[in-house]
């Protein structure tokens, strides 16, 4: 041996860490847990075993909550929320403080906990895991101190029903305890049923800094506990995060219950490298995003697309560097790789590669053995993957990569966007321009430039599409744990009456009217060739509208889509059509006037001065509702920036009918969506005149798509539309729970309002920052720049 081969191997030789004080601490309780209820450990029942997955070891045994369990710990939140919220932000800011503080001052003993339970490397914990838990407490103290300020007219949502994975299980518990706290919600938390011990040992630092009694209970156990807490009528808030599968289950099985619902799901994240990338850091930052965890990431760079003129050399450089890779004990600190978390995992890897290389992929995997004992799995390359593959569409969730390559930008964008999910892209290139130019054309949440995997309390976390939809972190997370404070005083919404009568169209007279289906920027028969026949307030045939079907909104979601083009035009050109849409409704008064008047729903002077007043209002937002580049802790920049949805279905209310037609299209179309609306059922003429207000004011055709007839079949075609990204609807509230139900297709967001209804004269009701957040959607690009 060498002097230099000699200095090697002691540099690597292996260099655990001790898990001496870590399993004293499990010891010390006995090695069995039960519950966290009311600030007091419940005695340990109905037992299961959490194993250290590196060595296949059982290291404790934890309670299976029950029914009962988790009715006493939503009991217990629920008597302990008025007072947390009452203690005001500066104190619960203290607390929040105290527990980043004892977070710091246990991080060794979590750290090892942590690893333990979970199987991933001690440098992982150490280095990420556990300060972004304490930094995550911290940024959020500071929001519980300046909630009254910077989020006036919002309120506490009550009890919060979080349900975390194992995959980061103390930082996914930070991620949903803290902003809910410092919101001044109370929580039952269930972590996962691999890695329950990281937040139970969290429950004794609560008991520690004297956290108020049910402020924080965790429930132990596997998923039918956790759908006892998601579909429990007492939680009125659930925030997931885990499978697809799962969030859709929680979805409909919450649907018209009132509850707030946040969910972070899978993904299938792009890693672009272009040809002009610095290609030894773009595969160090490839280890990164896939290797790191053992891919366990729900926004891992599982996915990579390499330009095609440099994807020999760099798929070279991979094997090269994943021959390196070390696997082994977690509890090494030169380790690179730990253990899959469960067998059950563990073989879904095993049958997707398998499944991959049946489809016609190229597998690599470093030579030599795993490690024995655990449940390991080494890093794996499938190289010439197809678009069409299973290993490409669906997530593996384990260490795998999957490469493609690509000729052009434009194939790179196309292939990225070739996916169901849109957590995360990882983009790679030394041309700024190119870079800034992909960042937003690629669907996600997050977009790291020449970087990978970076995760900040201040910078917001969450996906577009079937990523799911909420954010965590920055100030768009506190949104998740507030509600306005008006709501809790609302009145019930006007349910719709069932149509008199429908006919066959008889054409056009002029006082009988025929107002038609306003699709693609043309007036249209309906599908149905019916109509329904529309009465005044007071009793009086006052017109009729296109009954519109099925078919109607298919065409209506079409057009929108094809009007796409709205999304990237500037916030300026979309505030002067908003402008001249005011100025002609303006100009036509009179007539809006008179039919408001006749259909004899209330105040139609005021409701036509406000509707234009409101399209003002948002021709005024359209060029200033911009984002924030936020402070992280990195050498670059995260910039926030609000991005439409898409396109919005949206079923309008009785109550207002034109005012709150213009309010609800107007937000949107501010922020460059494209809708199709259902005017008021009873009373849709106002909507249906604005038809040639649009025609003249330079509105290009298919962002507003109007489809008029029975809210119920509408509502329910475009809830099920894949082609729709979100439904707001305002009515009734079992319509309101068909939504919900209706969205988990594409899981759409929902706006429901649970059969209340706005006063949409009231100019903190019926306009603002509440619109415009539901109808964006944000995207944080991270731009670390020098050495
Ligand atoms: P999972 O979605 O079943 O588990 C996540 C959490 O949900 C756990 O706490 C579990 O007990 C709970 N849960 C399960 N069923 C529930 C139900 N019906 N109601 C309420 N809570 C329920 O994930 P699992 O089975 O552990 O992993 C399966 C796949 O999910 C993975 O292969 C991966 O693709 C994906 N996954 C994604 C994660 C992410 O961060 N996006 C995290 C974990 C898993
Ligand atoms: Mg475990």
């Amino acid at each position: 041996m060498t002097v230099l081969e000699a200095f090697k191997s002691m540099e690597y030789g292996p260099a655990p860490e001790s898990d001496a004080e870590a399993l004293a601490w499990i010891e010390q309780r006995g090695s069995q847990f039960g519950h966290f209820i009311d600030g007091e450990f419940t005695t340990p029942k109905n037992l299961f075993e959490t194993h250290n997955p590196a060595t296949s070891q059982v290291l404790a045994k934890v309670s299976s909550g029950t029914k009962r369990d988790v009715d006493l710990a939503v009991a217990a939140a629920t008597s302990a929320q008025p007072d947390w919220e009452g203690l005001g932000g500066s104190g619960r800011s203290r607390f929040l403080y105290a527990l980043a503080r004892l977070v710091q001052r246990n991080s060794r003993l979590l750290s090892v906990l942590e690893t333990l339970d979970n199987g991933k490397p001690i440098r992982e914990t150490r280095d990420i895991d556990i300060p972004l838990v304490a930094r995550h407490f911290y940024y959020h103290a500071g929001w519980a101190r300046l909630l009254k300020s910077e989020f006036p007219d919002y309120e506490a949502i009550g009890v919060a029903g979080q349900i975390i994975p194992w995959n980061f299980p103390l930082l996914m518990l930070a991620w949903k305890v803290a902003p809910a706290l410092a919101a001044g919600n109370t929580v039952v938390l269930k972590p996962a049923e691999y890695t329950p011990l990281s937040a139970l040992c969290f429950a004794e630092l609560c008991q520690e800094v004297g956290l108020p009694r049910g402020v924080v209970n965790i429930i132990t156990g596997a998923g039918d506990t956790g759908a006892l807490i998601s579909g429990h009528r007492k939680i009125d808030k659930v925030a997931f995060t885990g499978s697809s599968d799962v969030g859709r289950t929680i979805r409909r099985q919450t649907a018209g219950q009132g509850k707030k619902l946040t969910l972070e799901l899978g993904g299938k994240s792009p890693f672009i490298v272009f040809d002009d990338a610095d290609i030894d850091g773009a595969v160090e930052g490839l280890v990164d995003a896939i290797w790191f965890n053992q891919g366990q990431v729900c926004c891992a760079g599982s996915r990579l697309l390499v330009q095609e003129s440099i994807a020999e050399p760099v798929l070279t450089k991979i094997k090269a560097r994943m021959d390196k890779l070390r696997v082994g004990n977690p509890l090494d600190k030169s380790i690179d790789m730990g253990a899959i978390i469960d067998p059950v995992q563990r073989s879904r890897i095993v049958e997707m590669v398998r499944l991959g290389i049946e489809e016609g992929a190229e597998i690599h995997q470093p030579v030599g053995p795993m490690p024995e004992g655990g449940c390991f799995y080494p890093p794996t390359l499938l190289s010439s993957a197809e678009p069409a593959m299973k290993i490409v569409q669906e997530e593996i969730f384990g260490p795998v990569l999957v490469a493609m390559t690509f000729r052009t930008p434009d194939e790179a964008i196309e292939l990225a966007n070739n996916t169901r999910y849109g957590l995360a892209a990882s983009v790679w290139t030394e041309n700024i321009n190119l870079a800034l130019d992909v960042a937003p054309k690629v669907k996600a949440g997050i977009v790291w430039v020449n970087s990978t995997n970076l995760f900040d309390a201040a910078a917001g976390f969450g996906g577009y599409r079937e990523s799911g939809y909420g954010r965590e972190g920055g100030r768009e997370g506190m949104f998740e744990y507030l509600k306005p404070s008006y709501l809790k005083a609302l009145a019930a919404a006007k349910p719709s009456k069932p149509p008199l009568a429908t006919k066959r169209g008889s054409g056009l007279n002029a006082i009988d009217r025929t107002r038609k289906l306003y699709i693609g920027g043309k007036q249209v028969r309906p599908d149905s060739g019916y109509d329904r026949l529309i009465f005044s307030a007071s009793g009086e045939q006052i017109g009729q509208v296109g009954e519109g079907n099925r078919k109607d909104i298919r065409n209506a979601v079409e057009a929108a889509r094809s009007a796409a083009g709205w999304a990237t035009t500037t916030g300026h050109a979309r505030a002067q059509i908003l402008y001249y849409i005011a100025e002609n409704l303006s100009a036509r008064a009179p007539e809006f006037a008179a039919t408001l008047g006749s259909m004899n729903t209330g105040k139609h002077q005021e409701e036509i001065l406000a509707s234009i007043d409101r399209l003002f209002c948002y021709a005024a937002w359209a060029d200033k509702y911009d984002g924030a580049v936020h402070q992280v802790p990195i050498r670059g920049a995260a910039l926030a920036m609000n991005e439409p949805i898409g396109v919005i279905g949206m079923a309008c209310p009785n109550e207002a009918p034109l005012l709150s037609f213009v309010s609800l299209v107007a937000p949107a179309i501010a922020m460059g969506n494209c809708v199709v609306a259902l005017p008021s059922q009873d009373h849709p003429i106002a909507a249906t005149d604005l038809y040639q207000v649009f025609e003249t004011s330079d509105l290009p055709s298919g962002v507003v798509n109007i489809v008029t007839g029975d809210h119920d079949v509408l509502t329910k075609a475009l809830s099920e539309h894949s082609g729709v990204d979100a439904m707001w609807h305002f009515g009734s509230d079992q319509a309101g729970e068909a939504v919900e139900r209706a969205s988990i297709g594409n899981l759409k967001r929902t706006w429901v309002l649970g059969g209340k209804a706005l006063n949409w004269f009231d100019e903190d009701q019926g306009e603002g920052r509440e619109f415009l957040r539901h109808a964006t959607q944000v995207k944080n690009i991270w731009i670390p720049y020098g050495e």
